[in-house]
């Protein structure tokens, strides 16, 4: 897609991942993670290599040309360099940093596991709770061992000071939140974040906020990335932008500690692929626009479900912030149940809370026509009260 900003384009020579193409010591490519990878992505790129020189270091065909393609009915090769460092190009003008503050991953997933992997493999980590399954769950796909901070739904989600004081010590790799939290939707308030910047940096641990809703805040804020070395955030366009399909995301971060993940993102994702990533550039100086209708369309739903709350017994909630999901606490009924309810009766699908580590609730994605929602909202309340009634009997 055309843009009208081409101040952000790129034609530098630059590795897989849009990074500047810059000669390695061999003591360096020794101590990567995959030396090999380090070493290839140097000197085997056609970039490096330069037009008066035979290659046998590569390991695949030769790539498909542009007439081949054609006669496959594929599409025309894209311009692998240049996508890459065009998008982080993009991405450190939105976020007013040094493309060497961005490193590109295919999504917030893959950011996630590969900060996990660089930062704290076999060591410890602390993640919020409740959040979103794959957290704690990386935790222990790395080896690490997980301790739980807890957000107290009745502060609003806030983080209960005692657990972050018990729970985060010199002992401590990771610390991971997300802003806006999911489930519940809610900001990640400054006084926490400050407490959770200050943590990391007394104890020399990292502090990874997952930012994949943060756009839909709207009270649009700084990345937690500009805080400190010490913090890192990681984000795509899957959530906020409604561009599931490009698997672009990215981490933002102090450039050394970027080294660090890209080095163990060898063995992961030696390369990214490269028409996402152009279609990503492109879409990145529209995208605060777009932002602005989704912001304002997912209030008016909250707004929708926060009636409903308030006249519907047994279900609780702290209105989110912002985002598209909210967190519903029941009253003496579990979460499986309801949501089992309202699919077999109503054909409503709804998440359980325990999929967040809460078995007495519900996560809701409100972003659906009024209407839709209003139906599902019915539905919700019939299977309560049904469910309600039967507990009551039994
Ligand atoms: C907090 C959080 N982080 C990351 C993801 C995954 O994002 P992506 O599709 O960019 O991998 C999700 C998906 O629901 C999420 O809720």
């Amino acid at each position: 897609m055309p843009t009208d900003d081409q101040s952000t384009q790129t034609t530098q020579p630059s590795g897989p991942h849009g990074e500047p193409l810059r000669p390695m010591t061999a003591a360096q490519v020794a101590a990567a993670p995959m030396p090999y990878m380090r070493w290839a992505k140097a000197h085997l790129s056609w970039e490096a290599l330069g037009p008066e020189s035979i290659c046998l270091g590569m390991s695949g065909l030769e790539p498909l040309a542009a007439q081949d393609r054609k006669h496959l009915g594929l599409l025309p090769p894209p311009d692998v360099g240049a996508a890459a460092a065009n998008l982080k190009s993009a991405l450190a003008t939105r976020y007013d940093l040094t493309p060497e503050h961005v490193l590109l991953t295919a999504g917030t997933s893959h950011a996630n596991f590969v900060a996990y992997l660089a930062l704290a493999r076999g060591g410890r980590i602390a993640v919020e709770s409740p959040t979103y399954d794959a957290h704690p769950r990386l935790a222990t796909a790395v080896s690490a061992h997980a301790a739980s901070l807890r957000r107290d739904p009745r502060r609003g989600w806030r983080f209960d000071p005692a657990s972050l004081a018990g729970v985060i010590d010199d002992r401590t790799d990771l610390i991971v939140v997300s802003d806006l939290h999911n489930p519940s939707g809610m900001r990640l308030a400054g006084e926490d974040l400050d407490l959770l910047v200050e943590a990391a940096e007394r104890h020399d641990a990292y502090l990874l906020v997952d930012e994949v809703y943060a756009d839909l805040d709207p009270v649009p804020r700084e990345s937690a990335a500009h805080r400190s070395p010490r913090v890192l955030t990681t984000n795509s366009l899957t959530k906020a932008h409604g561009l599931p399909d490009l698997r672009c995301g990215w981490i933002l971060g102090a450039p050394d500690v970027l080294a660090r993940i890209a080095g163990w993102d060898d063995l992961v994702h030696p390369a990214l692929p490269p028409a996402p990533m152009a279609d990503a550039a492109a879409f990145e100086p529209q995208a605060r626009e777009r932002l602005a209708t989704a912001r304002a369309r997912a209030a008016l739903r909250s707004e929708q479900v926060n009636a409903w709350v308030e006249t519907t017994p047994r279900v609780a909630w702290t209105q989110p912030t912002g985002g598209l999901t909210g967190f519903l606490l029941l009253e003496g009924l579990d979460g499986d149940e309801v949501a089992e309810h309202a699919w077999e009766t109503h054909r409503v699908r709804i998440v359980p809370g325990s999929f967040f580590q809460t078995p007495q609730a519900l996560r809701i994605s409100f972003d659906v026509p009024e209407a839709d929602l209003a139906r599902a909202l019915a539905a919700i309340s019939d299977s309560l009260s049904t469910l309600a009634t039967m507990a009551a009997l039994a």
